[in-house]
């Protein structure tokens, strides 16, 4: 296995953050370490379950220092990427699953002036990014079943993850590779040692009292 040559950045999920003080939680999370602010939005369609939109990640931006990294999870994904930018969030991440015209939406993210990157569900290939790949900033290699917080790392995801770095570094590309889904300081050293070097994290986060022991946590597994 490769480990990825970028330092590794902690991106908490604002998922399970309690809404009803966003900016707080977020300035506090910022505070604790945090490199990257991960906004999760679902459609109710393509996940089975509903969060947030525009207006919260509009919202989240004003209060973030940090990068705003905003996954997609709906489909017709063409008709807000712009929107989602102009919102402000610098990295735009869409499903593979859920885009016929892949190439097309990760132009139009990147013309829009957001980073792009494709998410896989567990049960994609890291072969259907193939034609992609030198198009993007990041991957981001779901390793739950997308649409909820809270649920079990699937350990079926470590190969991939390798065998995606393995192909990075052969075609010589600067691809992150970013894991969604159970990370925690085991589930970390586990994806970082496969090739991962941006770790999202909800409730191994915000369902914690000390924000800042969290993320060192995270980011001392990570280093191994
Ligand atoms: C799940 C979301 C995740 C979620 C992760 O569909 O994409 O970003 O917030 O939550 P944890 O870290 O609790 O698994
Ligand atoms: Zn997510």
């Amino acid at each position: 296995m490769m480990p990825s040559t970028h330092d590794v950045l902690v991106a908490p999920s604002i998922l399970a953050a309690d809404f009803t003080r966003l900016g707080d939680e977020i300035r506090a999370v910022e505070a604790a370490g945090a490199d990257v602010l991960h906004v999760d939005v679902m459609d109710g369609h393509f996940v089975p379950n509903l969060s947030i939109g525009l207006p919260v990640v509009a919202a989240a931006r004003r209060a973030a220092g940090i990068v705003v990294d905003t996954h997609l999870m709906i489909t017709n994904a063409d008709r807000y990427v712009e929107r989602y930018a102009e919102a402000g969030s610098d990295w735009i991440s869409v499903h593979a699953e859920a885009c016929p015209h892949l190439d097309r939406v990760i132009q139009q993210i990147r013309a829009a002036g957001a980073k792009p990157g494709v998410v896989l569900n567990p049960h994609t290939p890291e072969t259907a990014l193939e034609y992609v790949l030198d198009a993007l900033h990041y991957v981001l290699i779901m390793s739950v079943n997308p649409g909820f917080g809270g649920q079990r790392f699937l350990p079926s995801v470590l190969p991939k993850i390798a065998r995606l770095r393995a192909r990075i570094e052969q075609r010589g590309l600067d691809v992150r590779i970013e894991v969604d889904g159970g990370i925690g300081p085991e589930t970390a050293r586990q994806v970082v040692a496969a090739g991962a070097d941006v770790l999202v994290a909800g409730s191994a986060v915000f369902g914690t009292a000390d924000y800042a022991g969290a993320i060192a946590a995270i980011r001392g597994a990570a280093r191994g």
